[in-house]
């Protein structure tokens, strides 16, 4: 238990034996304030609510209830005007807390909130024969975070990789490949070979509209198990999923199941018949769609005049799909600000059709990834490809650790740690609906709020632990050895790690861990510059040590949550 709660438990404890109801320790938690100057005390508790339960003004109350608030982890409770104001114990925290975080190691933190529930998160999800975008790494990078943070609470996240393997472009790309397609040319480079079929196809379709309706049939084909159609979909599909995967590699990002829109082919024709038995299928042009009129929004469309079904349709299975299979505490998609409407159709389609588990379901939107300023695009070969800029990142790292620390073991692990890493962190240190600017340059900077700063930081204290020849069972903390306001601040970021965690998973915003690691790392930077730590008393050297292993146990386990390893030398 934090010391804030704490505090929480004695202020409604000291209530309840006055006799005043509603006040459990969870709403004084909630109530508790911290002063704006330190001077004031480390935690304040404003009494100007109660003042109608005790029928009396705020300051008497405050200066009564100050008086029977006391003992650890307290040191003084005073009354000023009509707050509380609780000075803490700094040693007995201190204890505490590193006592806490080195006997749990990097299970500190862990809740089990969740109590084992499932939640599918669906995260990346490319779209098979065209390139990986810079949309989709957001989607990896934030889903996977928020996976480690669901995991961290207790719950049991599955990952679901839904790729966009199906739908009328891969009509269009048969037409194209049969025109024009070299088999070689796929194999050797699929990614970049289907993008220019597509392209072609695209471009010619403008003067050909007959090669539009070729694209029809050929889809039609394969939604009816047309043999050359099916085969030549897997092809397609193996080639561009294998190109994906090293980036997954790269990243180290693992899927529980990579079922695309695909998957749920079989499982479509029941969706219409169950939105069919409910009425809600009304005919619009020769389409079915389901009206959502009421809530001001466009139809959701089910089939098209062909007989097609729509990503609408494919989301549709999928929901219950994953209902069925997962029974989910919730279901969390992991997708771009601009598919915002079509999440919001899909929850009100569900909920028309009596299923209140729709309420469980969270789209979680995200915003654009800029370069100077603009938007990328996929197409036309104005593509910034992932893989690149992956390598790019892990080169520019690769030449700083040649010239730095050319002797270091594993350098290109740590490289390719460093280098991802700082990609992914630049994504998650933003609030995911926040645009953000491409800058490799800014990415890797060792000294700004990124990633290879936080993972500097961690090595750093490391070494501190290794010169210190650190030793796990230590002595208890010799009087005094973390007296200091760099000390302190250390201190109370490291106690208010697990409400941060809890606050990410709430809000399925990891943003919240990658600022928490960069102030953690500021704040040990500042106590390891201005408090000596080896040149002491061996007690007091100690006491130091043990802090700053407490610092990197939690500066590793918060970059574990974002994605990033914490190589221990680099
Ligand atoms: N493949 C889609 C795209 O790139 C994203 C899929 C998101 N997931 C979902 N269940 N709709 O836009």
């Amino acid at each position: 238990m934090s010391y804030k709660h704490q505090v929480a438990e004695k202020i409604a404890d000291a209530l309840a034996q006055q006799g005043v109801e509603n006040y459990p320790k969870e709403t004084v938690y909630g109530m508790l304030e911290t002063p704006p100057n330190p001077a004031m005390g480390d935690i304040a508790f404003p009494c100007f609510q109660l003042a109608k339960a005790l029928r009396k003004a705020p300051p008497m109350i405050a200066a009564e209830l100050a008086e029977k608030i006391s003992g650890d982890p307290l040191r003084e409770s005073t009354a000023v005007g009509p707050y509380i104001n609780f000075f803490l114990d700094q040693a007995a925290v201190a204890k505490q807390v590193i006592g806490t975080i080195l006997a749990q190691g990097s299970a500190y933190g862990d809740s089990h909130i969740g109590q084992g529930r499932k939640v599918p998160i669906d995260l990346s999800s490319p779209n098979i024969a065209k390139p990986f975008s810079m949309g989709h790494l957001r989607s990896t990078v934030i889903g996977n975070a928020i996976a480690n943070i669901m995991e961290k609470q207790g719950y049991q996240p599955v990952r679901i990789n839904h790729l966009g393997d199906w739908g009328t472009q891969f009509g269009k790309l048969i037409v194209a490949y049969r025109l024009w397609g070299d088999e070689a040319k796929v194999k050797a480079e699929p990614i970049k070979e289907l993008l220019t079929l597509y392209v072609r196809f695209h471009d010619e379709a403008k003067d050909n509209p007959s090669l539009e309706d070729q694209g029809r049939e050929w889809f039609k084909k394969l939604e009816d198990g047309d043999e050359e159609a099916l085969h030549l979909w897997k092809w397609f599909r193996d080639e561009s999923l294998k190109e994906f995967m090293k980036i997954y590699d790269l990243m180290n990002v693992s899927f529980d199941s990579t079922n695309g829109e695909a998957f749920y082919n079989d499982k479509m024709d029941r969706v219409v018949t169950l939105l069919e038995e409910k009425g809600l299928l009304t005919e619009s042009d020769g389409a079915l769609v389901v009206s959502l009129d009421e809530y001001d929004m466009p139809p959701s469309l089910i089939k098209k005049s062909d007989g097609a079904t729509l990503y609408a349709t494919r989301d549709l299975a999928a929901a219950l799909y994953r209902h069925e299979s997962y029974d989910f505490a919730k279901a969390v998609y992991v997708v771009g600000n601009e598919q915002r409407l079509h999440f919001q159709q899909l929850y009100k389609v569900l909920e028309k059709m009596g299923y209140a588990w729709a309420r469980d379901m969270h789209h979680v939107p995200f915003g654009m990834m800029l370069k100077d300023g603009k938007k990328m695009s996929t197409r036309k070969g104005k593509v910034v490809l992932l893989e690149e800029v992956l390598s790019q990142a892990i080169a520019d790292v690769q030449k700083v650790i040649e010239e730095k620390n050319p002797s270091l073991a594993n350098k290109e692990e740590v490289a390719r740690q460093v280098g991802v890493g700082a990609v992914i962190f630049h994504d998650l240190k933003n609030y995911r609906l926040n645009d953000i600017n491409f800058s490799l340059e800014e990415m890797l900077t060792f000294e700004g709020e990124t990633g290879p700063y936080v993972q500097y930081t961690h090595a750093r204290a490391c070494s501190l632990l290794r010169r210190g020849n650190f030793q796990p069972a230590s002595a208890p903390l010799a009087e005094g050895a973390l007296d200091s306001k760099e000390a302190w601040a250390v201190i109370t970021l490291l106690n208010g790690f697990p409400e941060v965690i809890e606050r990410a998973a709430d809000n399925f915003d990891p943003s919240q861990i990658g600022k928490y690691v960069i102030d953690l790392a500021q704040s040990f930077n500042k106590f390891y510059a201005n408090v000596r730590i080896l040149a002491e008393e061996e007690d007091i050297k100690a006491s130091r040590l043990q802090l700053v292993a407490a610092v990197v146990a939690v500066l590793k386990e918060g970059l574990r949550l974002l994605g990033l390893a914490a190589p221990e030398e680099m």
